[in-house]
């Protein structure tokens, strides 16, 4: 997890070796300290000892086989990210409000407004598993898979922001996304009045979504704020396109994952096929002068 007193204690060559480092990556599986030197325009003595700290930092890591090269730990892509954020407007960060299977999030200020930062994870525990199964390094790769996912969400957050209740996207940098903090709460942590005028606010913004060429994918009470303004949806990196050959089922989970909700809880009766069609009827103005791609199926 981020440790923000490391982040304090950082000066402006370690984020240069660890910048080298990241450049390198795109190459390299480890990096070599040779490198780094030209990476970072330091001399080898600097290099050593920005290396050292690096790694007593737990910002790093280290192999000797088959030679000595260094990897960034995912805390210290957490600093770069923080590193550039905090330049252009973010100002401090506070708690820790969620440890998702694919993110951690923490509250920020962001030019004197509170915001959610979402430290995206994704790649890192599925690709330890993958890389047992073919014996290779463990960590190659998670970076650009976690950075994939923010940009994902980054850019499901910039195109569906005036058709949709979602949260605002505020600013972007490598594997984290800084956003507006969404009204309410979890409907999973939530009992509320009246779950009728949710349930239909929740299909209304489904119908909205598809109809302008998207579904959500990972739809469920955990992605979902409840307020009295009514809903909001969260939680979009793994959003497909209509066009994806998931679509259909993708869309038929997302409706069945929020009817099943709303009928265990509740008791809320509504009729699926009926919802489906409901939600399919608004289809017809798919907008593809956005940038949206499907993620490929693996
Ligand atoms: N914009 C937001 N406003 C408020 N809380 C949020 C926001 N984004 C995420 N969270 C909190 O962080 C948790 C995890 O975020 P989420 O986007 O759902 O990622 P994950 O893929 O890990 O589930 C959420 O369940 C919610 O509690
Ligand atoms: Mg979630």
């Amino acid at each position: 997890m981020f440790d923000s007193s490391v982040f304090k204690k950082l000066e402006k060559n370690d984020f240069r070796v660890l910048t080298g480092i990241e450049i390198g990556m795109r190459n390299y599986q480890w990096v070599l300290s040779d490198t780094l030197s030209s990476f970072s325009r330091l001399p080898t003595s600097e290099v050593t000892y920005r290396i050292n700290r690096l790694l007593k930092f737990g910002l790093i890591k280290r192999t000797t086989m088959p030679y000595t090269g260094y990897r960034i730990h995912f805390g210290g892509y957490d600093v770069l990210a923080l590193g550039r954020l905090t330049r252009r407007g973010l100002s401090a960060i506070g708690e820790n409000i969620g440890v998702g299977k694919e993110s951690v999030v923490y509250e920020g200020i962001y030019d004197s407004e509170p915001v959610i930062l979402k430290f995206h994870r994704a790649g890192y525990t599925s690709f330890k598993q993958v890389a047992r199964q073919r014996d290779i390094g463990q960590e190659h790769h998670w970076v650009f898979v976690a950075k994939r996912a923010a940009e994902r969400e980054r850019d499901a957050l910039a195109m569906l922001q005036n058709t949709v209740r979602v949260p605002g996207i505020i600013d972007y940098n490598r594997h984290v996304v800084v956003m507006t903090v969404a009204n309410g709460s979890e409907l999973s942590k939530t009992t509320v009045d009246d779950p009728d005028w949710f349930l239909d606010g929740i299909i209304e913004q489904i119908r909205k979504i598809y109809a302008v060429g998207f579904i959500h994918a990972d739809l469920s009470e955990y992605n979902v704020f409840a307020s009295p303004e009514g809903v909001e949806i969260i939680d979009w990196p793994g959003y497909v396109t209509t066009m994806h050959p998931d679509a259909e089922f993708l869309l038929t989970r997302d409706v069945r994952n929020v009817l099943t909700f709303f009928n265990r809880k509740y008791g809320v009766v509504r009729e699926f096929d009926e919802v489906v069609d409901y939600v399919k009827c608004g289809n017809g103005q798919l907008d593809h002068e956005h940038t949206a791609t499907d993620a490929p199926i693996t």
